[in-house]
């Protein structure tokens, strides 16, 4: 690809900036400094300011989602955005979020620029298990674990019941639910439909992915490799 094009397409300026950076030899390729916006280069070969592009071949990250910030790239309070380099922002491709949790939800949330990766995650088809911890306002019915594994529960303004889903109760108003799918707020509807209130959630796995495994403490964040989806 141009020289100038790499610049752009990967954050570091725009298209119009890129000429400038060129002339200011802040771009090496195969060890020698590219000198022409012109000049075809191989992203993998390439230095900026003496470093190596960064997720050539796509990102894939896992970040630790802290309470009060959006899944949203246009909201107004705090974005799970602003938690990552603004450069992969400015990148072509486009970061998303896979799937989504609330601004009052924590834990594990993925982020790529690999628009076939987050179709084929969040796909109901794909059934990707995802594990959330939660604290209730009231006690949960020990009758809802059948009820959630049973295939028919049907939220409030839906017509397909929800996948069968794992409930676990570790305290009268405490536990883990484990989903195949990711509905709009799901969890906070599936618990409420059974009087019981969410007052704390936290997501701790998604598919093989589990939060305390992988070390991150809210707000950071850490590179994943996707093929760990695909066993
Ligand atoms: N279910 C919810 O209710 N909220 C989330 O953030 C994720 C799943």
């Amino acid at each position: 690809m141009r020289a100038d094009a790499l610049l752009s397409q990967f954050g570091y300026c725009s298209r119009r900036e890129a000429p400038l950076w060129i002339q200011h030899g802040r771009m090496q390729s195969g060890g020698k400094v590219v000198q022409k916006p012109a000049e075809k280069v191989d992203a993998e070969q390439v230095l900026v300011d003496g470093q190596p592009v960064p997720f050539v071949h796509g990102l894939y990250v896992a970040l630790h989602k802290p309470l009060g910030y959006t899944c949203s790239h246009r909201d107004c309070g705090e974005l799970v955005y602003d938690l990552l380099p603004q450069q992969w922002l400015r990148r072509s491709s486009g970061l998303n979020t896979v799937g989504r949790l609330d601004r009052e939800t924590s834990g594990l949330l993925l982020l790529s620029d690999d628009g076939r990766f987050v179709h084929a995650l969040t796909s109901p088809k794909r059934h990707v298990s995802k594990v959330y911890e939660f604290a209730c306002a009231e006690a949960v019915p020990p009758s809802a674990i059948g009820l959630f594994a049973s295939g028919t529960l049907v939220l409030e303004g839906e017509s397909t019941p929800c996948l069968p889903a794992r409930l676990e109760l570790t305290g009268e108003c405490t536990g883990r639910l484990t989903l195949q799918e990711g509905r709009y707020h799901q969890v906070r509807r599936m618990l409420a439909s059974v009087g019981a209130p969410v007052i704390r959630l936290h997501r701790t796995a998604i598919g093989p992915l589990c939060l305390q495994d992988l070390g991150i403490a809210p707000g950071e964040w850490m590179e994943i490799d996707p093929g760990v989806f695909n066993s």
